[in-house]
């Protein structure tokens, strides 16, 4: 019989790569440069052990330099004289930036805000994905740039455009306009059924027509629809998944050999979707962007959260320099910590990485965007690093392929409907991704085994799952995570969950809704904190108390048991936090939002009370272990992210493939590799 907590699609979080070499590199622009700063390059790729270059990301003016004349040599003779080094080419599609000649000529394909302004032609990611004529030339240069690529064998895969959605996401241009109608009608069929699932009883906004229906402009003005919201988040993230589709069905269909990947990951895509279509995700990695202190975790959650989607990815962008734009200008990279970003990715699932980028460009927009090698083409410190970085992945590369992680704790994320609920009517309360982060980041400071995983994902391997605060479980779902928890799973369910439906309106049932039974709960009253002084709140676990300034829900037993009581008001002494036992298994149910403090605690209680180990103990703080498997070994990452050198100990024994220690301590950004070998284990 089926197993029900099998995955639902194609790829689960643990999937290889199916890359058969790992790739090293950096991101190329040849055509930034003149012949006298090219002519090392090659030669210092291959010092730097590189096995690959991603080109032609926003060069479509250079190769289609004239409506329907398209010039492929110049890329041909950089991608030759990389490969006369040994090095192979991932090419991009260009689509990030569409050429001069196509807005003059088209200007209907540029997008526009909400107010109306089109956006202009001065930067990048300027066009709109449901342009039919900018798809037709988005179809056009992918099939040339296809056919003239087909048999090159220094050609082994693509990028499909450049970071989806990182400048702009929302268009309101007419071809929006047409497109979105389109997508209500073949999704309601009749507009009743789209007036009534988008409740436009409310305030008057009864529809006669899908030709009246337009794309919400938020705040114009006062709140929209919701549900005309939702739709239209929806409406975004299809439209982007079937432009990369058509750019995809182009290349598999002229060399089946070559990957072809994206490179995210920002917010209003339906990840899960989208990297069907793809052979793996990839991310853009600039640690630096955030604040120190929370540096590790934010690359780790956003590495993780690219892993939740399919499996193994890799990293075509990572911090190499410091980055500057605009009014900001990053710290440089200590030495070592470009090295210990690329080990931290490999660590959570990385299968490539390439640094951003081969050479700081000394006109344009990132003219302080620093790369590899200086604007003054000297190398230096970090072109050492780099070929450090180079000589290492070339000796255990192999061996990092054939491993994926297999977290025993989950924390349930999504890209899709889940995460966009909470951003049309969030009602300025913590986000799921800002409880996804919390908990993910409390487990894995404590090196526990733990990972973000969409419910609909293989959870067969889970001994815990985490919902942090769902306002939306479908069905499906919720079943799935019955049977996990009658199967003797753990599951933990924090407040505000499954309180809506698929058309974003609240449910009719009492909350938590479809997941009553498996809380075995019912919420009787709850309320936001906003006074936290005037009104202060806790939950009582008895051992420890977690301060509320979020949200307070009283609690109805329908069979769970209380483990928690609030400590003040009209609630004193009243569930705040129960336990349903159910099957093998059981349930926990927190009323209220958990944020990092809260995590914090949480994973202490959790970790003692359902006998949980973390991966190593008594590591120092600031020492980070992962670890990927196979069924023949385990690689455990240890990686200090200190700058100043952290005595370690208690690591597992094996094969140490990297190991930079001096005595007993890591110096600071040191790392190690240690091999467990599972063979010969009884
Ligand atoms: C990324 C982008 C690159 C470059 C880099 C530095 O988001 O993919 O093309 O712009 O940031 O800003
Ligand atoms: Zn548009």
């Amino acid at each position: 019989m089926e197993n029900p907590l099998q995955g639902l699609r194609k790829k689960t979080h643990s999937s290889l790569s199916g890359l058969s070499e790992f790739l090293f590199g950096a991101p190329y622009y040849p055509e930034h440069w003149d012949e006298d700063d090219m002519a090392q390059d090659p030669k210092r790729m291959r010092e730097a052990g590189f096995n690959v270059a991603r080109m032609a990301e926003f060069a479509w003016d250079r190769m289609e330099p004239q409506e329907g004349t398209y010039d492929f040599s110049f890329f041909d003779d950089h991608i030759d004289r990389i490969a006369q080094e040994g090095i192979k080419t991932i090419l991009c599609t260009p689509t990030a930036a569409p050429p001069r000649w196509m807005t003059v000529k088209y200007p209907e394909i540029l997008r526009a805000r909400e107010d109306g302004v089109r956006l202009q032609h001065g930067s990048r990611q300027h066009a709109c994905h449901s342009s039919s004529v900018f798809r037709e030339f988005s179809q056009k240069i992918t099939q040339a740039m296809a056919d003239h690529y087909r048999g090159n064998e220094n050609v082994i895969g693509w990028q499909t455009d450049n970071e989806f959605f990182c400048h702009f996401r929302e268009c309101h241009c007419p071809n929006c306009q047409e497109a979105f109608k389109v997508y209500l009608e073949n999704k309601y069929g009749t507009i009743d059924e789209l007036n009534r699932r988008w409740g436009t009883s409310f305030w008057s906004l009864t529809f006669s027509a899908f030709s009246e229906i337009e794309t919400p402009k938020q705040m114009c003005p006062t709140h929209v629809n919701p549900s005309q919201h939702l739709d239209y988040l929806l409406f975004l993230s299809k439209e982007v998944i079937s432009f990369q589709r058509e750019q995809v069905n182009i290349l598999r269909a002229a060399n089946s050999d070559w990957f072809v990947f994206h490179n995210g990951i920002f917010m209003g895509i339906d990840y899960r979707e989208f990297a069907e279509d793809l052979d793996f995700m990839a991310v853009d990695v600039y640690p630096k962007f955030s604040k120190v202190k929370d540096r590790r975790f934010n690359a780790d959650w956003t590495l993780d959260m690219t892993r939740s989607f399919s499996g193994n990815f890799i990293v075509p962008e990572l911090q190499s320099g410091p980055g500057g734009q605009g009014n900001s200008f990053h710290d440089n990279p200590l030495p070592g910590e470009m090295r210990l970003y690329a080990y931290q990715c490999i660590a959570r699932g990385a299968d490539g990485i390439l640094h951003f980028r081969w050479r700081t460009c000394r006109f344009g927009a990132e003219e302080f965007w620093c790369g590899i090698l200086d604007h003054d083409n000297i190398p230096r410190r970090r072109f050492t690093e780099v070929c450090q970085e180079g000589k290492e992945f070339r000796a255990i590369g192999d061996q990092i392929l054939r491993t994926s992680l297999f977290p025993e704790i989950g924390i349930l994320a999504d890209s899709g409907i889940a995460e966009m609920v909470g951003r049309t009517n969030g009602c300025g309360l913590p986000g799921m991704n800002s409880g996804t982060w919390c908990w993910l980041t409390a487990w894995s400071e404590r090196n526990y085994h733990v990972g973000l995983v969409h419910p609909d994902d293989d959870l067969s391997g889970f001994r815990v799952l985490v919902l942090p605060s769902w306002e939306i479980v479908s069905d499906t779902i919720a079943k799935r995570l019955e049977y996990f928890v009658d199967k003797g799973g753990t599951l933990i369910v924090t407040g505000r969950s499954g309180i809506k439906n698929e058309d974003n309106h609240v449910i009719k049932e009492t909350a938590p809704g479809n997941l009553r039974g498996i809380t075995g709960s019912s919420i009787y009253e709850s309320s936001r904190v906003n006074d936290p002084e005037e009104h202060p709140n806790g939950l009582d676990f008895g051992d420890f108390v977690l301060d509320q300034d979020f949200w307070t829900e009283l609690i109805e037993s329908d069979g769970a048991e209380t483990i928690a009581t609030w400590t003040q008001g009209h609630l004193k002494g009243r569930p705040a936090a129960v336990v349903n036992k159910r099957g093998k298994g059981k349930c926990f149910y927190i009323g209220t939002f958990v944020q990092e403090v809260e995590a914090r605690k949480l994973v202490s209680y959790f970790a003692n009370a359902l006998e949980l180990d973390p991966m190593v103990s008594d590591l120092s703080s600031g020492v980070h272990v992962s670890r990927r498997d196979c069924s023949d070994y385990g690689l455990w990452f240890v990686l200090n992210h200190n700058k100043s050198a952290t005595p370690v100990s208690g690591l597992p024994s094996g094969e140490v493939l990297i190991d930079d220690r001096t005595g007993g301590e890591l110096p600071g950004f040191g790392v190690m590799v240690i091999k467990e070998n599972y063979r010969n284990r009884v």
